[in-house]
């Protein structure tokens, strides 16, 4: 069945068939883009507005650079400078924020669940993206991770993912985990110290691993992911040289996987960290593919909820 993306907080909700529409539509995109120079009018006259309440280099520039190039108005609230910093409620940022007419609000923010709060609040006709709430979800970072892999590996069914590193506080594994298995990935791994690792219930469906060298045997894709320090209790720090030892990807570990294994990190990458300099810049990586497909990704989330 059609289903209309009227906001975007968890990719849980969402249909294969429309997770595969959305991936089309980044390829559309992409390819009406003519190597991302040239602009499209297909959201003259739409306003959009960036509201990101932590750090990003990535996914906000995106956001504003796909919002650019159909052709709609962007605002970037920098809460750094804004009436948060005096203490104004959320909400009553947003209803200030909204009196101005915006069509769709891209949110980040530290709290798991405040897109949804948004959601509720939000006046009708307002669109609502997630750009990463707390640990909970990431759903353009999951979109343009299955798309990056798609181009490489357009049969799911024979592919093994293995993710890597502070799973438990990451919301792009939750992400990842949603769209490789709803498209029909064979084997999701997550491999990762134990104190970094969520709760086995929470993923019914994927292998859960310590040792790194069992979980990228015959793998097609590694994700790294970052120690997330921000969200982890002082006690879960692990010892940095320690940790890149037994979960670092360098060029030994990588020959472990299957052949022509693709190397990918949603960023930043922690060089020496969770991932080696001649890895992270070897030519299994795709690491920077991944940055291009969020901006034909970004695009299509935003032209399929608000194009009329
Ligand atoms: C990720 C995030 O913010 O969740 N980064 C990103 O969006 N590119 C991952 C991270 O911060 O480690």
């Amino acid at each position: 069945m059609f289903q209309r993306l009227r906001h975007l907080t968890t990719l849980e909700s969402l249909s294969r068939d429309c997770i595969e529409r959305l991936l089309d539509r980044a390829i559309t995109m992409r390819d009406a883009c003519a190597h991302g120079t040239r602009k499209l009018d297909l959201l003259n006259g739409r306003t959009i507005l960036n509201l990101f309440f932590e750090p990003s280099t990535r996914t906000r520039t995106s956001f504003e650079l796909a919002a650019r190039r159909l052709g709609a108005d962007v605002i970037n609230f920098d809460i750094g400078f804004s009436s948060t910093a005096k203490g104004e409620e959320l909400f009553d940022t947003l209803h200030t924020l909204e009196a101005m007419h915006l069509d769709a609000i891209v949110v980040r923010h530290k709290v798991s669940g405040t897109p949804d709060e948004l959601v509720r609040h939000a006046m009708s006709g307002v669109s609502v993206v997630n750009a990463g709430d707390g640990n909970r979800a990431h759903p353009t970072q999951g979109l343009l991770d299955a798309l990056t892999v798609r181009q490489h590996r357009p049969d799911f069914r024979q592919l093994t993912v293995v993710i890597c590193g502070d799973v438990k506080h990451s919301r792009v594994a939750r992400s990842d985990v949603h769209a490789f298995t709803k498209l029909g990935a064979r084997e999701v791994r997550l491999c990762g110290p134990t104190a970094l690792m969520p709760d086995q219930q929470e993923f019914p469906g994927c292998k859960f691993y310590d040792n790194f060298d069992q979980a990228i045997e015959g793998a097609d894709v590694a994700i790294m992911l970052r120690l997330q320090k921000e969200r982890m209790a002082s006690t879960d720090l692990p010892d940095e040289a320690a940790y890149f030892r037994e979960y670092g990807l360098d060029s030994r570990r990588l020959a472990l996987a299957a052949r022509g294994c693709m190397v990918m990190h949603p960023g930043p990458i922690n060089r020496g960290i969770e991932i080696a300099s001649e890895v992270a810049d070897g030519p299994q990586s795709r690491i920077l593919e991944q940055v291009g497909n969020g901006v034909f990704v970004r695009m299509a989330v935003l032209y399929e909820m608000l194009a009329r």
